[in-house]
């Protein structure tokens, strides 16, 4: 046992992670009189949110009709129907509300002529159940959504007496014997000390772990901390096979180019100048959902008609976009493409490539944001003490494949339900139990075992390995081999973690060893990823696999549930939920329209 001293802080609840999840729900739970803490390894509004670019989906009716029943209804086809169908009526029924709050809170968005939230059209988001056009439903803030959001949402939570406890990094998790979550263990990374969060409600908030690939669009802190921490106490991982491929990262740097840029007409070109979408989405172009138009893309380049000395990507037109447009809507991406790709967007396309952006999987748990840890006899078994929210979480509304914009709204939706249901459920009145010591010292002694790590391979090598490997066998389209391969090596990947080697063995900014604990945790979700890819012998939303082409209802409308342990991963399948919230006589959607069907644009 190793003898680090540590701090106590009794709250009802803590979140880990302050993007946009993180901190609506630390401001739903501050705004009820829940004494709350928020945990952040980076300072809030430097959290990965910031770079959200191109809006969030809300069925205002701003621009044309609109109504929540075609939200719901693009966002269930848009999942290529894995997504929980009543987390996914949840989400498009209480999306208005959530922007509406975020508007009364100070949210900056662009404005119409008349005053109200400006909105785009943005993927797959469509009228009349998607028979009619495209719908403008994206509210915007010019291409800073997240940003607006962000700061938004912090200043209201310090307004509410939320406390901030900023550059804290989450060990590990403290849970009960009996399989309860009571707190989390945390390293302050400026002076070294050493902090336990003993609270009613632990609320993850962690944001994805884009940093498993090679190339991606995510900030370099988007590690799965939480996911990482979740396997680590015998919980799983929910669908980490599904990743998504935004189609516009900058050729190179990998930076986003928002689907906004489309959305406000801007077109791709192969390298005959075709506006190939055409071809492939006849109805919706280039604004058809994002893994179809990233397999568009692919499809090109492979059959040699990709721009470029090398044939090796495509090109994003906005040249033809009156110059007033691209600074008042699209400056960001102006500003990007200029840094990033040395072009002028008024007179040169931007060069693109399909850019890993989002995991659609994370850590299971109900619309309300409470982590499940299934059983065959209860899939549906809630983890007392624990809730994950936004990308960590899998609620799961995006299924197999997430509409753009559909992220924002999540982090708001559910940050907001975590809230609501913490309210109802954290006793405020009741004393805190004491904490498990032998859970604190069994992450004291992970810390340690890091800390003075003494083997032959570096962080920074094995993690690389790691992304390169994900980067070729879970790709935008998959095999057979090349996933076999890619378990194999991920295994021997993930097995290397005994040779690690830290040189840093100070407490105080010590980046070296901070790196390694977000290996830990990068491991257990690329492990699960790439297991849960092999596994899955179907093609379905992001999961492309080209020995098995088409989606296989009748084996695989399931989602893929791992237990990571070490090198090893454990997977069963729990049902898909199928039953909406309301029926069609209240007002909900009819069964027929949801039912699965082929996925054409
Ligand atoms: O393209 C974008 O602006 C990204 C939005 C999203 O991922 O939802």
């Amino acid at each position: 046992m190793t003898a680090y001293q540590y701090e106590t802080h009794e709250y009802d609840v803590v979140v880990v992670g302050a993007g946009g999840a993180g901190l609506r729900a630390t401001l739903g739970m501050a705004e009820q009189g829940l004494r709350t803490a928020c945990v952040t390894k980076v300072f809030p509004t430097r959290s990965h949110t910031v770079a959200a670019q191109g809006g969030i989906a809300a069925s205002l009716a701003n621009m044309g009709p609109d109504n929540w029943q075609w939200h719901m209804y693009d966002t269930v086809k848009g999942s290529d129907y894995l997504g929980d169908t009543d987390a996914m009526e949840y989400l498009a029924r209480e999306a208005p509300k959530a922007v509406y709050e975020l508007e009364h809170y100070g949210v900056p968005f662009s404005r119409t002529e008349e005053g109200k939230i400006y909105q785009r059209p943005f993927g797959g988001h469509t009228t009349e159940f998607g028979e009619g056009p495209p719908v403008q439903r994206t509210c915007a803030a010019a291409d800073r959504t997240g940003h607006a959001i962000l700061h938004t949402l912090y200043g209201q939570s310090l307004k509410n007496n939320a406390e901030f406890y900023i550059e804290y990094f989450a060990i590990d998790l403290i849970m009960t014997p009996d399989g309860a979550c009571q707190g989390v263990l945390c390293w302050k990374l400026d002076d070294g000390t050493f902090h336990v969060f003993n609270a009613k409600m632990v609320v993850l908030a962690t944001g994805g772990y884009g940093r498993a690939y090679f190339s991606a669009t995510s900030a370099h802190t988007c590690t799965g901390d939480g996911g990482g921490m979740v396997a680590r106490a015998g919980l799983p991982l929910q669908d980490m096979e599904f990743v998504q491929f935004h189609p516009t990262g900058i050729y190179g740097a990998g930076c986003l180019i928002t689907e906004g840029a489309r959305g406000e007409g801007g077109y791709l070109t192969n390298s005959a100048g075709e506006r190939f979408m055409e071809r492939y989405a006849p109805n919706y172009k280039d604004l058809a959902p994002r893994d179809y138009v990233s397999r568009c893309m692919t499809m090109e380049i492979r059959e040699g008609r990709g721009v470029g000395e090398h044939g090796d990507h495509i090109h994003l037109n906005l040249s033809h976009l009156p110059p007033a447009a691209l600074h008042e809507r699209l400056p960001g991406i102006s500003e990007s493409a200029k840094i990033f790709a040395g072009v002028d967007v008024t007179r040169q396309p931007i060069p693109v490539l399909p850019t890993v952006h989002y995991n659609m999987g994370g850590i299971p748990t109900n619309y309300w944001g409470e982590v499940l840890n299934p059983t065959e006899s209860d899939p549906n078994r809630i983890v007392p003490g624990l809730m994950a929210v936004g990308e960590a979480g899998c609620a799961s509304v995006h299924g197999a494949n997430r509409l753009g914009s559909n992220s924002l709204i999540d982090l708001v939706v559910f940050g907001r339900a975590a809230a609501i249901r913490a309210g109802h459920v954290v006793d405020r009145g009741a004393s805190l139990h004491p904490i498990n010591k032998a859970e604190v010292d069994r992450g004291f002694d992970r810390f340690d075992a890091l800390r003075h790590a003494n083997g032959a391979t570096p962080t920074a090598e094995l993690r690389l390995d790691m992304q390169r490997t994900m980067q070729a066998d879970a790709a935008v389209f998959r095999t057979s081999k090349t996933m076999a391969e890619g378990v194999d090596k991920m295994t021997a990947i993930a097995g290397r973690m005994a040779d690690i080697r830290v040189t840093d063995r100070s407490l105080i900014w010590n980046s070296d060893l901070m790196e390694t604990l977000e290996l830990t945790n990068l491991m257990p979700n690329a492990l699960a990823t790439i297991v849960g890819a092999e596994a899955r012998k179907e093609s379905r939303g992001a999961h492309a696999h080209e020995d098995f082409t088409s989606r296989d209802d009748e084996n695989w409308r399931v989602h893929s549930i791992a237990r990571v342990d070490g090198a090893k991963v454990d997977l069963t399948y729990r049902p898909v939920i199928t039953a909406p919230l309301s029926t069609e006589a209240e007002g909900g959607i009819s069964l027929a329209k949801i039912a699965p069907r082929v996925r054409t644009f």
